[in-house]
């Protein structure tokens, strides 16, 4: 028997489906992407999407695992049935709503540039960035981004991790990398690895390739999951839960 908070319940009573269709879920997640889901040093999954995720989940009254997953099969994953949502700092954007049902926002970082701080950039241009060679996490919203904006003047060097493209950045075979910015802030800014910065602006626009926001993706159909999923959102966000949540992350 599911227990379902009030909101939870009354969202899908609205909905017409009660809570026979919100059930004990799989949430499929790409790691490591440190802050948002990686491990800790004896293998747990942690991070801003996990403990967001798992409160959500509490606060629907389901239980929820987590299904590893690499980021270039991840939407066919869902598809597949290995899981039945995404939470894996997924952009919302348009070329994905066509495939995949979001849950509201629940978090809204930039991207950005990083270099090593000895690497003279300047501006991000097809001038600037002539002849670097910039690294991306492979199917990401910034390899699209980077592809279609320089990739005749720059080599695009693509990874199916983010760690492995940090490494590749921590041995000097990296110009550039362009990333979500909390990760690289996480992964290069604070790390002890190597000296970095961030290189120009941080970057919003064009909307279709940056979208809205990172949201949770179910399959279209899940209708009632996703409403669960907006409703505990909304309520972790009155409560204070989210604020503290966000606080362990990323500070005040
Ligand atoms: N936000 C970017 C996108 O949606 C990258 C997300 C990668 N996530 C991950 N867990 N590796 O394309």
């Amino acid at each position: 028997q599911k227990i379902l908070s009030l909101g939870a319940l009354s969202a899908a009573l609205i909905a017409g489906t009660a809570n026979a269709e919100v059930r004990d879920i799989r949430i499929g997640v790409d790691v490591p992407y440190e802050p948002m889901e990686y491990r800790t040093p004896d293998g747990e999954l942690t991070g801003f999407d996990i403990d967001l995720g798992n409160a959500m989940c509490e606060e629907i009254g389901i239980q929820c695992e987590w299904v590893v997953q690499g980021w270039d099969g991840i939407i066919p994953g869902l598809m597949a049935r290995k899981y039945d949502a995404i939470m894996s700092s997924m952009t919302i954007n348009e070329e994905r709503r066509e495939q995949v049902l979001f849950s509201d926002p629940y978090i809204t970082p930039p991207s950005a540039w990083f270099a090593p701080a000895d690497v003279e950039i300047g501006t991000p241009s097809d001038e600037t960035l002539e002849g670097m060679t910039i690294g991306v996490q492979r199917g990401t919203l910034q390899d699209n981004y980077v592809t279609d904006m320089y990739g005749d003047v720059a080599d695009v060097n693509r990874y199916a991790t983010a760690d492995d493209m940090v490494l590749d950045m921590d041995s000097g075979r990296l110009d550039a990398v362009f990333l979500d910015f909390p990760i690289g802030k996480s992964t290069l800014l604070d790390s002890e690895a190597g000296d970095y910065k961030v290189v120009g602006e941080m970057i919003t626009e064009p909307k279709e390739y940056f979208g809205e926001g990172f949201g949770i993706a179910f399959r279209k159909r899940d209708e009632a999951l996703a409403e669960a999923f907006n409703e505990a959102l909304a309520t972790l966000q009155e409560n204070g839960t989210y604020d503290e949540i966000h606080a362990k992350y990323f500070g005040e």
